[in-house]
């Protein structure tokens, strides 16, 4: 029997049961809960809503269907709709009907939102995790690669000389705004929605303090109707997420061109790459192409809990309940992504002998060229120019500028002396971009540093609450 069953005559068809519950999926938030549920328990005898006998019962019976839970012999029930009720049943099984007192002064609608608050703030502390733990990784290989150079580009085009380090570390500060995000995404999570019950608030003399102090919220919802209608916390987390994904993506993108024979920049290790089952030669980087495409999904959990949540009156709507799949898919993939990313990266082998070649030659050193007659003077404009001219005609003749002989340089402008060969020289260029946050060597070291830094204050973030 439905635990409302009170005012229908009828019991639901079977499609309905099935069609109407989320237990499959919100099966996965019966810890939080249940840690809800004893804090609430706990919070109605301490106000004298419920004897403390009666709370002391529910307690030990809510800490025996924990254990059940977590040793697997606990039966889920579809007909019982959601986790809330099948824990609120398999409750009154075992206690009696003191178990039906739990649910005073306390609704689904506020229980839910509870639930999914304390699941979010959990799987972002663990999702915090692995962000620091891939710029970890990306920081050590830019310590130990700080002698690698590799073409810069744009429009997948070679451009400029820049360090690897150099390149990595990009990648480490959008990770570190993707980690501030989450952090934002835990504060507006942080807050206690236990008391709104259905909508209005309650009408018992509840204790909201004391829960969100038992569950470890620091903050306290101010709007029943907002607490129990908005799931805008989960469509933050999605952004965050996508936007996580979306920066794995281009570095997955970057590994699949660097390590395909054309690149030879890299090479994957065999343990994050797979074969083909009709060419023997292939080595395939599928976990590249997974994190890339996987994308697609979290953009798609995203897109999904923005067009459910739109135009829903308040407060709360059955839509709603769609709110959770999505947010576990996210959680999961990108917590996967993450890691997936650190293992093959930190296992990848670096050709730094292929990517010098690479970076001397495609005209990467054709701006140094401008930039020595600008220093001799010269306007920028006609600098380019005058390197323009030298670019088309080595690519006439089939050589770098770098072929050139002196007399050929000044043929294009007398200003230019033998130290020429000294600018076109990619490590000088690489060491000449020496402003704040370009790839000279000492500012990719600053950047290093600051980067330590930060990692600490993300663990120290992380263990504050309790990761
Ligand atoms: N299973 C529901 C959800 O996930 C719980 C809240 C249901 N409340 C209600 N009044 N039907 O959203």
């Amino acid at each position: 029997m439905k635990l409302w069953s009170g005012r229908f005559l009828k019991s639901t068809d079977s499609f309905v049961d099935e069609f109407n519950a989320s237990l499959p999926v919100d099966k996965h938030l019966y810890k939080q809960d249940i840690e809800g549920s004893i804090a609430h328990a706990k919070m109605l005898a301490k106000t004298g809503i419920i004897a403390d006998e009666e709370a002391s019962q529910i307690v030990t019976g809510l800490e025996t269907i924990l254990k059940e839970i977590e040793a697997g012999s606990f039966i889920f029930d579809i007909a019982d709709e959601d986790i809330h009720m099948s824990i609120e049943r398999a409750l009154t099984e075992k206690i009696g009907p003191v178990g039906g007192k739990l649910h005073t002064a306390r609704s689904r609608n506020d229980q839910v939102a509870l639930d999914t608050r304390m699941f979010l703030k959990d799987a972002i502390l663990e999702v915090g995790q692995e962000v620091l733990a891939l710029q970890e990784e990306l920081v050590k290989i830019a310590k130990r690669e700080m002698d690698t150079i590799l073409p810069g580009y744009t429009h997948l085009q070679r451009a400029q000389p820049i360090l690897f380090s150099h390149h990595m570390m990009a990648y480490f500060w959008m990770l570190r705004r993707d980690f501030t995000r989450l952090k934002g995404c835990f504060k507006r999570a942080d807050v206690m929605p236990l008391g709104a019950a259905a909508l209005a608030g309650t009408t018992y003399p509840i204790d909201m303090e004391f829960v969100a102090k038992e569950l470890g919220f620091s903050k306290i919802s101010n709007n029943s109707l907002d607490a129990v209608s908005d799931r805008d916390f989960v469509i933050e987390f999605q952004a965050a997420a996508s936007m996580i994904m979306m920066h794995l993506s281009r570095l997955a993108e970057e590994l699949i061109i660097w390590s395909s024979s054309e690149f030879s920049f890299i090479e994957l290790d065999d343990a994050y790459t797979t074969g083909s089952s009709i060419m023997p030669q292939k080595k395939n980087a599928d976990v590249a192409e997974l994190i890339r495409g996987k994308t697609g999904r979290v953009y798609g959990n995203l897109l999904q809990m923005l067009t459910t949540m739109k135009g829903l009156p308040l407060a709360y709507n059955k839509d709603m309940q769609e709110d959770k799949e999505g947010m576990l898919d996210s959680i999961t993939t990108i917590k996967n992504s993450l890691f997936g990313m650190k293992g093959m990266t930190s296992t990848m082998k670096i050709h730094s002998e292929v990517m010098r070649q690479s970076a001397e030659g495609g005209f990467t050193n054709a701006t140094e060229l401008a930039d020595y007659l600008v220093g001799k003077g010269v306007p920028f404009r006609d600098a380019h120019r005058v390197s323009g001219n030298m670019v088309r005609k080595a690519i006439e003749e089939g050589c770098w500028l770098t072929d050139f002989s002196l007399e050929e340089f000044q043929a294009e402008s007398p200003l230019i002396d033998d130290e020429v060969y000294d600018v076109l020289d990619i490590q000088n260029a690489v060491k000449r971009r020496d402003v704040r946050g370009g790839t000279a060597p000492n500012r990719v070291q600053e950047q290093i540093e600051k980067a330590e830094k930060l990692i600490d204050k993300g663990r120290k973030w992380l263990d504050e609450r309790g990761k």
